[in-house]
C-alpha cells in the first residue's frame, strides 16, 4: 500500500510517518513545502521506506504527480498557528483552502481510494465551562485559522457529496509531543523554562483546552484510514483538559523553573474560552483509545525537549527569532538559569 502524507515535515505528520512505517507493507510518500514550520531534521532515521518529496499543496502539477500511483492521502499540510494567522489571514486561505481544493481535485483525478483530512476542533469554536462538541456541533470558527480549516472540511465533504470522493475528515483537540514547532504553549513553554525566559500567559490563564499526545493522535488516524466510514466526521480526543495556568504550572515543575518566570500579557484577540470534544463516535466505530495520559505524556514531552536540545536548536534559526521578538519581545529577560 502506498500512502501519501502531506505536511509529512511538521510536528504530526512527521510523526504519522514514523508510525505509518511500523506497519508492515506500507510505503510513505512525504510530501511538504518545508515552509518555516517544515524541518526535513523531522524525518530523520524514517528508514527507506518513505520518500520525500519537496512539493507545494496548491501546485497541481505537483499533487498530480505524487497522487498518480497513490492508495490513500493523509492530508496535514497547513498553516496552523492561530496568532500567526491573526497577523495575516492570506497564507492561511491560500494553503489551508485552495491548497486543499487542488489536492482534492487532484485526488479525484488519480482515484484515489482514501482521502482524510486532518482537521481540528477550533471549527466549533468555543465552550462554556461545560459541555462538549459532538460531529453534529454548528461550525463557528473564531480565529482566521479556525475559519481556513472549517472552509477546508466543508470543501472536503462536499467533494464527497458531489463527486463521491471517499473522504474522511477528522477533527483532533489541542496535541503536544516531540518534534512540535515551539511557537505553540507546550513546547514554547517547555524552552523558555529550560532558558528561564519569561513565559507570556495569555490573559488570566484560565482559557482551557484537550490535550492529546500527538501519538495517540496519529494512532486514530491510522485506525480511519483502516475502518472509517467515507463522507464521515470523527472527532479525536483523550478527555484531557486543563488550563493554560495548569499546563504551565505542570512544565515550570517538571523543568525545575521558577513560578516567578510567568507573565500574564495582553489575551489574544477572539480567545476561544473552551475546547472539549465527545469522541465516542470514534471509540465505538473504529475501536481506538488513548495510551497516554496527560500528567505522563507531559513528563516524556518535556524530557524529549530536555534532551533533543539539537533538535530545537536547528528550530530557533532567524526567522523564529524575529517572530519571538515580535510577540514576546515586551517581556524582557527572565534571568539566566
Ligand atoms: P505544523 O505547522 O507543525 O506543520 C505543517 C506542515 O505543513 C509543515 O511541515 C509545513 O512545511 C507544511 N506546509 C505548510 N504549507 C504548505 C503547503 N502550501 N504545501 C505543502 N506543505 C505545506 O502543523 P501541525 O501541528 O503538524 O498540524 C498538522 C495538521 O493537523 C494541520 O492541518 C492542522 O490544522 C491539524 N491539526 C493540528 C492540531 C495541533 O494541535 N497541532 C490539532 C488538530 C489538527
Ligand atoms: P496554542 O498552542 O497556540 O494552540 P491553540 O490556540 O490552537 O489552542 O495555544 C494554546 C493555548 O495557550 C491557547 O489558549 C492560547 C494559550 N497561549 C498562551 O497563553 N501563551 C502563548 O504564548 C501561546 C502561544 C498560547
Amino acid at each position: 500500500m502506498r500512502v501519501v502524507v502531506t505536511g509529512a515535515c511538521g510536528f504530526i505528520g512527521s510523526n504519522l510517518v514514523r508510525k505509518l512505517v511500523e506497519i508492515a507493507g506500507i510505503d510513505v510518500v512525504a510530501v511538504d513545502a518545508l515552509t518555516y514550520a517544515g524541518n526535513l531534521r523531522n524525518l530523520d532515521g524514517v528508514g527507506p521506506r518513505v520518500r520525500f518529496v519537496r512539493g507545494d499543496v496548491r501546485d497541481r502539477e505537483a499533487m498530480t504527480s505524487v497522487l498518480a500511483d497513490a492508495d490513500a492521502v493523509l492530508h496535514l499540510a497547513a498553516e496552523s498557528h492561530v496568532d500567526r494567522s491573526i497577523a495575516d489571514a492570506r497564507p492561511f486561505v491560500e494553503t489551508n483552502v485552495l491548497g486543499t481544493a487542488v489536492l482534492l481535485d487532484a485526488a479525484r483525478e488519480a482515484g484515489v481510494r482514501r482521502v482524510v483530512l486532518i482537521s481540528t476542533d477550533e471549527v466549533y469554536g468555543s465552550l462554556g465551562a461545560n459541555g462538549l462538541f459532538t460531529e453534529h456541533s454548528p461550525l463557528a470558527p473564531s480565529s482566521p485559522y479556525a475559519a481556513s480549516k472549517a472552509a477546508s472540511d466543508l470543501l472536503a465533504l462536499a467533494y464527497h457529496r458531489t463527486y463521491g470522493l471517499p473522504v474522511i475528515v477528522t477533527r483532533c483537540s489541542n496535541n503536544f509531543g516531540p518534534y512540535q514547532f515551539p511557537e505553540k504553549l507546550i513546547p514554547l513553554v517547555t524552552l523558555r523554562a529550560i532558558r528561564r525566559e519569561p513565559i507570556p500567559l495569555y490573559g488570566n490563564g484560565l482559557n482551557v483546552r484537550d490535550w492529546i499526545h500527538v501519538e495517540d493522535h496519529c494512532r486514530a488516524l491510522i485506525r480511519v484510514l483502516e475502518a472509517g466510514e467515507p463522507g464521515a466526521v470523527y472527532n479525536i480526543s483523550a478527555h484531557e483538559e486543563r488550563t493554560n495556568l495548569q499546563v504551565v504550572q505542570a512544565i515550570l515543575a517538571l523543568v525545575g523553573a521558577p513560578s516567578t518566570l510567568v507573565r500574564f500579557v495582553s489575551d489574544r484577540p477572539g480567545h476561544d474560552f473552551r475546547y472539549a470534544l465527545d469522541s465516542r463516535k470514534l471509540r465505538r466505530e473504529v475501536g481506538w483509545q488513548p495510551v497516554w495520559t496527560f500528567d505522563e505524556g507531559l513528563a516524556a514531552t518535556v524530557r524529549w525537549y530536555q534532551e533533543n536540545e539539537a533538535w530545537w536548536q536547528s528550530v530557533l534559526t532567524g526567522d523564529y527569532r524575529q517572530y519571538v521578538e515580535r510577540q514576546y519581545g515586551a517581556l524582557g529577560q527572565g534571568g539566566q538559569p
